[in-house]
């Protein structure tokens, strides 16, 4: 990685008259949040059954350990800080951030909750199960065990999106108008192998955007990328996003 591909970076970045950020679980992991499948360190899919602990089935057959799993997860982040790149993203106020990430990190390095877009929800809050619409913020240091919804008597489980499920309607439609109308879209720590959020990045390049992609490795995305920066996105963002105020919407 040398320093003129960060410049031509800069100057796409520059140029680009409505950027949006498209992240994954890399973004986090400088915060100590275990990413997926990320080949170089105990990535949570090589360490436990994706369809046992992230599925409507896994959740119908054992909810407990389901609700333990999430609460195990909600306790780690409920120790982590926002890193380098949250805060570095979090400098840009326009600058809209969809996000696959269910932690909320974004939101406490100081971006507007209006301005980041959970695809895959929120592991902060419970929701109902049978979808009565109660949902409810839990206390990351002392989740609550399994428990009934007080309003139906169905299960309350975590508000994320589980292998199967449909992503939330209103961010998703957010997110396909933000990246037909990007002509920057910055792909920050996401494999790119999980759909149909990935699909936003080929959504994107098909209306003309720039692709520039930050990731530690290569991934589905850099066959995309106009340009790559290879290495953590902790050390890149302070040093692509320094330079000028970068913006969603096209002024
Ligand atoms: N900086 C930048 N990239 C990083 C860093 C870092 N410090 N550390 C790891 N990465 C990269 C890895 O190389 C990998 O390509 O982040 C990517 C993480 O990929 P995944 O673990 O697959 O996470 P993600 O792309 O967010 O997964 C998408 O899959 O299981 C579902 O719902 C889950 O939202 C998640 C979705």
């Amino acid at each position: 990685m040398t320093t003129d591909t960060l410049e031509q970076a800069r100057q796409i970045l520059q140029q680009a008259r409505s950027v949006v950020c498209f992240s994954g679980a890399g973004l986090s992991a400088e915060s100590g949040i275990s990413t997926f499948r990320d080949t170089e360190t105990h990535a949570l899919w090589s360490r436990f059954d994706p369809m046992k602990l992230a599925s409507p089935e896994g959740f119908a057959e054992n909810p407990a350990r389901v609700i333990d799993w999430y609460n195990w997860r909600r306790q780690t982040l409920a120790l982590a800080q926002p890193n380098a790149g949250h805060r570095a993203l979090a400098r840009q106020p326009a600058l809209i951030q969809i996000t696959q990430n269910v932690d909320n990190l974004l939101e406490q390095a100081g971006c507007s909750p209006q301005h980041v877009i959970h695809l895959h929800g929120d592991i902060t809050e419970d929701r109902c199960n049978d979808n009565c619409g109660y949902r409810e913020r839990v206390d990351l240091q002392n989740p609550p065990p399994l428990r009934h919804c007080p309003r139906c008597d169905g299960w309350l489980r975590p508000a994320v999106v589980w292998f199967g499920e449909s992503l939330p309607q209103r961010e998703w439609q957010q997110a396909d108008t933000l990246a037909r109308h990007s002509d920057c879209l910055l792909v920050v720590g996401t494999s790119a192998s999980v759909y149909p959020a990935a699909g936003l990045i080929h959504l994107a390049r098909r209306n003309g955007a720039r692709i520039i992609v930050i990731n530690t490795q290569r991934s589905d995305a850099s066959p995309l990328a106009d340009l790559e920066l290879i290495g953590p996105s902790g050390q890149w963002l302070p040093s692509l996003l320094q330079e000028r105020q970068l913006s969603s919407t096209p002024n």
